[in-house]
């Protein structure tokens, strides 16, 4: 008798702790994934009056890109970038590394757009001809004095061998597992090292693929498709939280936007 109530009581502390700990969770979280979830990419415009553009915006990001038109560009953008000192977070829906300080830039028809962070997607937002693929890094840029203030610049990873960057911070992303708003040093880390490859890319203009889901993002994803280690894409889902195992937003409505393929005019 005596062990059962003991029993008991202990059953409580365990269901209310349990209980407890779920809410913490459910109430950091501000946006999921769940194609069913009360927070789900279906949901976001409506969980915020600021994050409205998420349902009834007309240019949203992701889309499929099959390159319609092709344009020969005289002037391709033009990337500087610089070795800074960078810190890894996690920010419960994705690995984020932010450079602090002058990171370098993108050069958009004379506009300068200053790197700021990149983070990693799995499996890809953007798909290529119907074809999603593993992962997608983008790297974010920002001019807060231009029209359009925001540039992204994507790349599409297939399983294959290690990514060479990713393999840099392995033991930062690894030492957060599971560790929200977690920030790490992550040391002076150059841009140059991310490997993007082609120099032809899909332009189009679209939104953040994340709520407020802003609009009017100026959008460069490579059409080489680069690889990346099932255990770096494996590393990656662990260290962010469950909701967001499978960070990827689904497909958006072109609504007629024009995608063009942009290729310099020596490989055209
Ligand atoms: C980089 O940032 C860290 C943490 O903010 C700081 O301790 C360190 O001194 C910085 N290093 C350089 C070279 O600026
Ligand atoms: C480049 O900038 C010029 C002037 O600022 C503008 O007229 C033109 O439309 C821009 N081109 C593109 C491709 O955005
Ligand atoms: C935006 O304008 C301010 C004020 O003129 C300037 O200090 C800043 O460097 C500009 N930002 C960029 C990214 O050009
Ligand atoms: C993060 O990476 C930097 C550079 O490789 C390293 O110096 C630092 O010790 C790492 N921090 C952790 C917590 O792994
Ligand atoms: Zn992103």
């Amino acid at each position: 008798m005596r062990q059962q109530r003991y029993l008991s009581v202990l059953f409580i502390i365990f269901f209310s702790a349990t209980f407890i700990k779920a809410q913490e969770v459910e109430d950091e979280r501000e946006f999921d994934y769940g194609e069913k979830s009360e927070k789900g990419p279906k949901m976001w415009g409506k969980l915020k009056k600021e994050w409205e553009a998420c349902n009834n915006g007309e240019m949203q990001s992701p889309i499929d890109l099959s390159h319609e038109r092709v344009r020969i560009i005289q002037k391709p953008d033009k990337r500087h970038y610089k070795l800074c000192n960078a810190t890894v977070k996690n920010r419960g829906h994705d690995i984020s590394l932010q450079w602090h300080g002058d990171a370098g830039s993108v050069l958009i028809n004379g506009t300068n757009y200053p790197l700021q962070q990149a983070h990693w997607h799995s499996p890809s937002e953007h798909t290529v001809n119907g074809r999603r693929y593993d992962m997608e890094m983008h790297m974010v840029h920002l001019n807060e004095n231009a029209t359009n203030k925001i540039v992204v610049i994507g790349v599409l990873y297939k399983i294959g061998k290690p990514d060479r960057f990713l393999s840099k911070l392995i033991r930062n992303i690894s030492s957060m597992i599971d560790k929200k708003d977690e920030v790490k040093n992550a040391g002076m880390i150059d841009p140059r090292e991310i490997k993007i490859g082609s120099r032809k890319y899909y332009r189009y203009v679209g939104s953040l693929t994340v709520p407020p889901c802003t609009e009017g993002v100026i959008w460069t994803i490579k059409k080489k498709v680069r690889t990346v280690s099932r255990a770096q894409v494996k590393m990656l889902r662990e260290a962010v939280h469950d909701y967001a195992k499978r960070n990827g937003r689904p497909l958006q409505p072109k609504n007629k936007r024009p995608i063009y393929l942009m290729a310099p005019d020596d490989t055209a």
